[in-house]
């Protein structure tokens, strides 16, 4: 069947969550710039419109603090019925973006690596030096004022700075956490999405405490850092960046800029990564948990993100796909699982199908992961998920996540960066090949 049809409809989902200058994540759940969403977005786009694509990374960027951070969210719309709101945040730091509300929190820096597979494809030498500088100020910021121990990794303070919200590996973490003299909030998020498809009310409340926290610290990176009683390194996050540094590097040398101290981050955290995240007894990455100075012992498709970012040897690959990738137990298919990746192994007890990040398939993951067995070598597994990374959307539509039993859409629908994964999948993927089954 060709994917022509499927194409179509990804380009009219992005036009259709299509702001002018940046496009919604989600046109009911999510009517403002998130940060990761937008990296990806802006990779669909430049497959059909590049200068709208560069728009995007613009906007996303005017969103960027003084000290680097880029914010998980830039509020540029009107208000709206999502929550928390600015007025929640409440940012008072004289770093923040002057002209443009954020929240106070980032999130997993993808945006380097798209500038780079734009830059590719498309040759655009003055995108490159316009948005360079920028970018090499973020990842500045993430290896120096959120390295908690030298390492030049990065640490996480929030659930929503791994982009993974309501994972089981943050659970643990939680249970630490007491939420009292919670603020007055309403939730948004539950009005559009059924709530058994939402974060459970315990972590909700907790997400909540943790930004009233950061609030009352005017959210300073180094106090944040000191206190926040949340303190994570995370696999996926710190996988993502040792990947953006590398294109970040492949930026720099196409600019003739210095790469020194790019080099710098690359060399400490190729060492660090694996001792800091590898267990060698049951061939899986685990998160640490910075605070309590132990490792996260739960398995989640985030243990494959090192092979998106060519951080496992040979044999971490193979002991990663054979052990844990094919086993009708975790992540293969097998039992009432139909589908192609559960975000958390099915034999972890929290495991849900329906439930946002605890077990749904996600279409950035499945991407994540086929990116990474092909750098692998592993072509023929990563078409076996290309295939049914379709399948759900034609079946279901270009939904926030899929039930892995039967293919059902759950969370916002036409959602964009299913959207623009779709065309990553059906155009780019395997040197252009247009068809699937
Ligand atoms: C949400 O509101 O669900 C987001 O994930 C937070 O950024």
């Amino acid at each position: 069947m060709s994917t022509t049809p499927l194409i179509d409809q990804a380009i009219s989902v992005l036009r259709h969550n299509d702001t002018g200058i940046f496009t919604k994540p989600g046109p009911h759940q999510y009517p403002h710039q998130w940060n990761w969403d937008s990296a990806l977005i802006a990779l669909g786009l430049s497959h059909f419109d590049l200068p709208r694509a560069q728009t995007e990374i613009r906007a996303l960027l005017s969103g960027q603090w003084r000290d680097g951070m880029v914010p998980s969210v830039v509020y540029h719309s009107a208000p709206s019925d999502y929550f928390p709101t600015p007025a929640f945040w409440q940012i008072e730091n004289s770093s923040a973006a002057p002209d443009i509300p954020t929240t106070g929190i980032t999130q997993p820096p993808l945006l380097a690596t798209v500038v780079r597979m734009i830059d590719d494809r498309h040759s655009v030498p003055d995108f490159v030096r316009e948005v360079y500088p920028a970018l090499l100020r973020w990842h500045r910021w993430l290896h120096t004022d959120r390295d908690a121990d030298g390492s030049a990794l990065a640490c996480i303070i929030h659930p929503w700075e791994s982009g993974t919200d309501d994972s089981p590996r943050w659970l643990r973490l939680f249970e630490a956490i007491h939420p009292e003299a919670l603020p007055e909030f309403q939730r948004g998020d539950t009005r559009h999405v059924a709530a058994t498809e939402r974060p459970n009310r315990a972590e909700y409340e907790r997400f909540i405490y943790l930004i009233d926290l950061f609030r009352k610290r005017n959210y300073e990176p180094s106090e944040l850092l000191k206190h926040s009683p949340f303190l994570a390194q995370d696999v996926l996050f710190n996988a993502i960046l040792f990947r953006a540094d590398e294109d970040l590097r492949a930026l720099a040398k196409s600019l003739g800029e210095p790469t020194d101290e790019i080099d710098g981050w690359l060399d400490r955290v190729r060492i660090n990564f694996n001792t800091r995240f590898w267990d060698e007894r049951v061939g899986l990455y685990y998160d640490y948990d910075v605070r309590e100075k132990e490792s996260i012992l739960v398995n989640t498709a985030s243990t494959f993100l090192p092979l998106f970012a060519g951080l496992a040897s040979r044999e971490q690959a193979q002991r990663l796909i054979d052990e844990h990738l094919l086993n009708p137990g975790e992540y293969a298919v097998g039992g009432d699982v139909h589908h192609w990746v559960t975000t958390t192994a099915k034999n972890e007890l929290t495991w849900e199908a329906r439930r946002y990040w605890r077990g749904p398939v996600w279409v950035i993951m499945n991407w994540f992961i086929m990116e990474g067995l092909r750098r692998y070598g592993y072509d023929d597994l990563a078409e076996i998920i290309r295939q049914d990374t379709l399948g759900l959307i034609e079946g279901a539509g270009f939904r926030e996540y899929y039930d892995p039993r039967n293919g059902s859409g759950c969370g916002s629908t036409e959602f964009s960066w299913s959207a623009a994964l779709t065309l990553e999948l059906a155009m780019n993927f395997f040197d252009g090949e247009a068809t699937f089954h």
